[in-house]
Formats: structure tokens, sequence, C-alpha cells
């Protein structure tokens, strides 16, 4: 119970990664503001999750400041402080790069880049209000930061510049005793991976010819990484991404893939 007392906010967190994330920190004596545009889903997670006295949800659309401004001030509101802020959201659209428009770059970039940016500044302010105790800022990235997919990107132009966004915080909030972080997950068992790549034996042999581990993540275990970024375990880490990828990274070559 490192986390015990702690108080954090996470986007996009209706879903996947960013649900995952709010159930290790509950588990972990965590007080959670969960946020998402998607008010359904939202709702629901709400309802399986229970625990109405350490968990609260608000509707954001992260590519709004006043959205995201209000996920912070929710958390001030119900729990007093904001100490984790987990900026989570994020969307891959699949296209060719001859293809892509203006508006796809702009809806891409919004809502992972500028969304996380938001993010950033948001809960910086509030971290320095509170006085000297600092925060924890942690940027979900994507191993699509450092890799180049031919058909995502968006996706990795605005994972790469998220690169950016939290080595230029970390060196901007230190002083302020605030730690800016990324995780950059591989793939990941979530709604959308399952059905988008898992559902193809060739899209899924692809993946998994890259991945040394041999089998996609569960959201808990890059949920667990978020966890320890967020403790004093890893006071000592700022700047840096931390890829919880199977392998995926250092592998120079494709492995044998087992039939299913
Ligand atoms: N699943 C993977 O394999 C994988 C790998 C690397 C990185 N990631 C990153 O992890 C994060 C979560 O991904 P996931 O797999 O859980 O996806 P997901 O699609 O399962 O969940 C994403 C959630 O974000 C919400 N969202 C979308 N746009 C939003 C917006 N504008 N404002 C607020 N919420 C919004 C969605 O409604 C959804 O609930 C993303 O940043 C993604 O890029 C995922």
């Amino acid at each position: 119970m490192k986390l015990s007392g702690k108080v954090a906010a996470i986007t996009g967190a209706a879903r996947g990664i960013g649900r995952a994330c709010a159930e290790r920190f509950l588990s972990d004596g965590v007080k959670v503001v969960i946020s998402d545009v998607d008010n359904d889903a939202l709702d629901k997670t709400v309802a399986e999750l229970g625990r109405p006295k350490e968990l609260c949800a608000v509707h954001c659309h992260v590519a709004r400041r006043a959205d995201v401004d209000r996920v912070v001030a929710t958390a001030v509101r119900e729990f007093g402080r904001l100490d984790i802020m987990v900026n989570n959201a994020g969307v891959a659209r699949n296209q060719d790069i001859l293809e892509i428009t203006e508006k796809d770059f702009d809806d891409v970039l919004a809502v992972n880049l500028k969304g996380a940016f938001f993010g950033v500044q948001a809960a910086a302010k509030q971290m320095i209000a509170q006085g000297a105790g600092g925060g924890v800022i942690i940027n979900m990235s994507s191993v699509n930061a450092l890799l180049a997919i031919p058909t995502l990107a968006t996706y990795a132009i605005s994972k790469g510049g998220m690169k950016q966004l939290t080595s230029v915080a970390a060196v901007a909030l230190a002083p302020h005793n605030i730690r800016v972080v990324a995780v950059g997950p591989g793939t990941i068992l979530t709604d959308m991976v399952s059905s988008a790549i898992f559902s193809s034996d060739d899209a899924r042999r692809s993946v998994m010819s890259r991945t040394p581990i041999g089998r996609g993540g569960e959201p808990s275990e890059v949920a667990s990484v978020v966890a320890f970024l967020a403790s004093d375990d890893a006071s000592y880490i700022t700047g840096q991404t931390i890829y919880p990828d199977g392998g995926r990274l250092i592998l120079n070559y494709t492995v044998p893939v087992k039939d299913k």
C-alpha cells in the first residue's frame, strides 16, 4: 500500500488500460477520479467498480482545455488534492500515409498530444499550488514513439511528440518536486486490440512474430508499471519512458510463432 492516501486522476479511463490503472490504484488505497469522453462507458465502469467513497467520474474530452481543467478541479473538490495525473486517453487511426487528411492529423494529434499537454499543465499548476509536496505525472505513450509502422503515421507522430513532452516537462517541473514520466506499452489486450488485431490470424502472427514473450500484454501489466512509477520506489526516475512491451523494442529479427 505504498500509494495509500494519494489522489489520482486518469483520462480515458472508462475502459482498457485507463480502467486497469483505476482498479490498481483503488486496490492500492488511492482515491481516483476517472474521466472519459464516452459517458455511457464511464457510467458502466463506475457502476462496476463501486467504491463510491474512493471513486468519482467526470466527463472529459481531453482536446478541450476546460474539460481537462475540470478533471483536476474534481479531484480537488472531491478528495482535497491531486498527487498523480495519468494522461492516458488516446486514439489510433490505421491509414495509408498518403490518404491522411488535415482533419485526420488534427484529430489524432489533438487527443494524443495536445490532450496530454493540457493534462501536464493542469496537473502541474495544481501540484505547485499545493506546496512543496510535488506529484507525479504519467503520460501513456507507446512503442510507436520509437517504432515506425507505415499505416500508423498520425499515432506514431503523436507518441513521438509525447516523448519530448515528457522530457521537457520533467526538466521544467523538477524544481517543483514534480516527476514527469511515460509508459510505452507494446500490444496490450484491450477491447480495441482484441477486436482489431487479434481477430485476424495474419495480424496476430505479425505482432506475435515481433513479441519475444509470445503473448499480448494484459492491461493490469501496464497498470502495475504505472503504480510503480507513481510511487516513491521510482523517486529518482523522471523524464523517461518505460516500455512494458514483451521484448518488442529490443528484437532485431522475427521469432517463430506457434499456431493457435
Ligand atoms: N492497447 C494497446 O496495445 C496500447 C499500446 C500502446 C499504447 N496504448 C495507449 O494506451 C492508452 C489507452 O489505450 P487502450 O488500449 O486502453 O484504448 P481503449 O480504446 O481501450 O480505451 C481508450 C479510452 O480513451 C477514451 N477516449 C478516446 N478519446 C478520448 C478523448 N478525446 N477524451 C477522453 N477520452 C477519450 C475512449 O473512450 C476509451 O474509453 C492510449 O493512449 C493508447 O495509445 C495502448
